[in-house]
């Protein structure tokens, strides 16, 4: 299916691994050029460099802190700088704390907000004019862990798989199937299939959807 991204500007955050890096990807082979931003910038420059090259795409680092106030009007004006505009944006970039309600501490929720919450906010609203201008489309990763778990196989997983194998005595791969099954899930998700996502939902196939809350768990949500 053509996705009608050729020529397109994307900017993705948290783009230098995991979600991101697979958004960017996605969004690159595609035909998108996309501006990465994230704090990584040895990792940003590989990135880069490997997708530029296999997608014969310009894909420019950009190092921001999404918590900063003019973390968003850095990476916007480097997409201006390099291209005309960007005409997607993807909000992914995101490690916020998990934890138990009441052990997490005061400054971890600020913490969280200030990237999750208030660093989107101000990526939008930096982008607006020129999104608007495009048309373009905006896409927020956003997570279902206030419901429900539907973990794909990034870092953060991976992180969090080794302190189960740790609790439980387990070796990682016997952890990763036990808590998969104990999350009733038959597989994790790959970070490669929310990127296939978001390069749909940035797309022209995608322009009626407005405002959609699209769950990609393998079903952990349970619906009718
Ligand atoms: N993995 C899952 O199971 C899952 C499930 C649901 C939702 N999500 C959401 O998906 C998004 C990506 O998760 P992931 O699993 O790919 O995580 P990850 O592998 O830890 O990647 C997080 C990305 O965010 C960037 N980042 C973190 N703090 C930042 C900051 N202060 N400023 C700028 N960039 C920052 C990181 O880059 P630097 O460290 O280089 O800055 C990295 O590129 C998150 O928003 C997460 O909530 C993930």
């Amino acid at each position: 299916m053509d996705l009608g991204l050729t020529g397109k500007v994307a900017l993705v955050t948290g783009a230098s691994g995991g979600i991101g890096g697979a958004i960017a990807e996605a969004l690159a082979r595609q035909g998108c050029d996309v501006v990465a931003a994230a704090r990584s910038a040895e990792a940003l420059q590989e990135l880069a460099e490997t997708i530029g090259r296999d997608a014969n795409r310009q894909v420019v680092p950009c190092i921001a802190d999404r918590r900063e106030a003019d973390g968003g009007a850095r990476a916007v004006g480097t997409a201006e700088e390099e291209f005309r505009c960007p005409d997607i944006l993807v909000n992914n970039a995101g490690s916020t704390k998990r934890g138990d309600v009441f052990a997490l501490s005061e400054g971890d929720w600020r913490e969280g907000f200030a990237l999750k919450f208030f660093g989107y906010v101000r990526m939008t609203r930096a982008c607006w004019p020129l999104l608007k201008a495009a048309p373009g489309a905006v896409v927020n990763i956003i997570a279902i862990g206030g419901r429900t778990q539907g973990p794909i196989e990034t870092n953060r997983l991976w992180a969090r798989l080794e302190r189960y194998a740790e609790e439980t005595g387990l070796g990682l791969e016997e952890a990763r199937r036990r808590l998969a099954r104990e999350i009733r899930l038959a597989r994790f998700g790959q970070a490669a299939e929310i990127g296939d996502a978001a390069a749909f939902l940035a797309s022209t196939r995608a322009h009626y959807f407005q405002g959609a809350l699209i769950d990609i768990d393998s079903g952990a949500t349970r619906t009718m």
